[in-house]
């Protein structure tokens, strides 16, 4: 048989020629899965990824293979990793597939809204914000969520996340859901069982250094932090209180590692580093920062084609000012180094959240936050009578959950609201604990929305 390049069959050819060279680094097992998988995408008449992406995915396998090395890790470990970096190749491979398809058929300058969305919800982010805009969104238009089991808030957090946690999820049967956002250690295997194809993850990530002074008062009275007199206290005699397996270890070492489903205590490295980088790049369609924020829900509303109206909110979950503490060079220096893996994922993905925003033209996206800035400052208007301390709040169902020595503030309403605003207001200041009861009810009375598993956006 005479293969023609650039045909379909010379692509597929190369594509498993290269995959097999890689994996002989791997060992049989893998070869026949990846084989599997490259077989699975050309039965499936789809397109083959281009020699850039074959090229990516060639020095990705190579890194995990490293950094495998690297860390003395065999026998089930290693097998979890191949396992990781089969789905990633299955997620380059929809993306490439998603982009070209795209292509094809999308019109220059007009879009449809994505309404299959996934949200890392990370910890101590002002990830709660985000989760309310996604709320308001879905409960407006009568979307499906998908919710922990038993009425809790979180799926089963600091465990690996699993489809089993999702309540309704029938394996093999279409109960698909559009939107996810709650609280998860990520394990892309498991989400993706759960979401459509053709779902948009995002996440969203702060400086490590204010993550963590949020983080030590907001879980102050538990397990890691609870015996340290202070931050400085815990990060001076660090090994006196962390233990890499103990109880809620997962709040005080490279936070943000740790939700994404990556190795808190790994190695700093630069392959491991890089490794890091590229798996939250290859799974995530776009990573939001905290310390940009309103420069983030313009780039989110864009990429998810929604309107400026759509991302706007009020800050949610925040601290009252007494509870904040103003932190020294020095400790500043020391939670850099605690969290250096952290640290190198936010430099990063700082880095390319700016190059995006150039992208996307730095005038523009000034005139778009002005917009947003205005348009908030007119519904605070219209909604609120002000941000104040829980206890002087006036509708109690509206309090904030209180944790640690953190003071969570939260919102007081215009008294005499107007029937059409009364309930946008009060959907934009309630709290995630109460608006996830407020879904979970709602959901329960109407059918499942069955979505199959290919279906593009609807
Ligand atoms: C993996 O290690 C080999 C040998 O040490 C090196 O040549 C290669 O550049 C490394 N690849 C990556 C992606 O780190
Ligand atoms: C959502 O459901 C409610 C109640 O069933 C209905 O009144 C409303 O029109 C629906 N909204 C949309 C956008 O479908
Ligand atoms: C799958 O869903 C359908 C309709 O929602 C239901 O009738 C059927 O029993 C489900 N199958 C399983 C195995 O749960
Ligand atoms: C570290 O622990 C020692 C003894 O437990 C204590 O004396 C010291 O003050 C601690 N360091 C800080 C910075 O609090
Ligand atoms: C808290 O501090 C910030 C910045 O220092 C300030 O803008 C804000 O007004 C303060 N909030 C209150 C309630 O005092
Ligand atoms: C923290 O620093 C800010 C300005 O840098 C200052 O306004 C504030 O009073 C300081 N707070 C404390 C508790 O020292
Ligand atoms: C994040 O990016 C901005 C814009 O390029 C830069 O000014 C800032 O120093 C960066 N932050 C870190 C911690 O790298």
């Amino acid at each position: 048989m005479v293969l023609k390049q650039g045909s379909s069959d010379f692509r597929c050819l190369n594509f498993k020629k290269v995959f097999f060279v890689v994996s002989l680094l791997f060992g049989i097992s893998f070869v026949t899965r990846m084989l599997a998988v490259g077989e699975f995408w050309r039965c499936n008449g789809h397109l083959l990824p281009t020699q850039t992406t074959q090229q990516y995915i060639g020095k990705l396998l190579q890194a995990l293979h490293n950094v495998s090395q690297l860390n003395n890790i065999h026998g089930t470990e290693q097998r979890e990793l191949l396992g990781k970096s089969e789905l990633i190749l299955k997620r380059i491979l929809d993306l490439e597939d998603k982009k070209s398809k795209e292509n094809g058929k999308t019109v220059k300058g007009s879009c449809t809204p994505h309404r299959h969305i996934f949200f890392l919800k990370t910890h101590k982010t002002g990830s709660s914000t985000i989760m309310n805009i996604l709320f308001r969104f879905g409960d407006l238009r009568n979307l499906s969520f998908a919710h922990p089991t038993n009425g809790n808030s979180q799926f089963n957090y600091p465990s690996y996340f699993s489809s089993r946690f999702v309540d309704g999820f029938v394996p093999g049967n279409c109960s698909m859901f559009h939107i996810m956002c709650q609280h998860m250690r990520f394990q892309f295997t498991e989400v993706d069982n759960v979401m459509p194809r053709d779902t948009f993850y995002f996440t969203i990530l702060r400086n490590p250094i204010s993550q963590m002074e949020s983080s030590f008062s907001y879980y102050k009275s538990i397990g890691v932090f609870s015996k340290a007199k202070s931050l400085e206290d815990f990060l001076h005699n660090a090994s006196k209180y962390y233990e890499s397996k103990g109880l809620s270890r997962n709040y005080a070492k490279n936070l943000m590692m740790f939700d994404m489903g990556l190795n808190p205590d790994g190695i700093s490295s630069n392959k491991n580093f890089q490794l890091n980088w590229r798996t939250v790049e290859t799974i995530f369609d776009l990573v939001l920062i905290t310390d940009y924020f309103d420069e983030s829900l313009v780039l989110l509303k864009d990429a998810l084609c929604w309107t400026l109206e759509d991302v706007l909110s009020f800050p949610l979950n925040t601290r009252s000012n007494s509870t904040k503490k103003n932190l020294s060079k020095e400790t500043q220096d020391m939670i850099k180094s605690w969290n250096e893996l952290d640290w190198q994922l936010y430099v990063y993905f700082n880095h390319s959240f700016w190059n995006r925003v150039d992208m996307y033209g730095r005038e523009k996206m000034q005139r778009e936050v002005e917009e947003l800035r205005k348009l908030r400052a007119q519904i605070s208007m219209t909604c609120l009578e002000g941000e104040v301390d829980p206890e002087k709040m006036q509708d109690k169902s509206l309090k904030p959950y209180q944790s640690g020595i953190a003071r969570i503030l939260g919102y007081n309403l215009k008294p005499a609201l107007e029937q059409s605003n009364k309930l946008m207001c009060q959907r934009m200041v309630t709290p995630e604990l109460q608006y996830t009861k407020l879904l979970v009810q709602k959901q329960s009375k109407s059918k499942y929305y069955c979505i199959e598993k290919k279906e593009s956006i609807t």
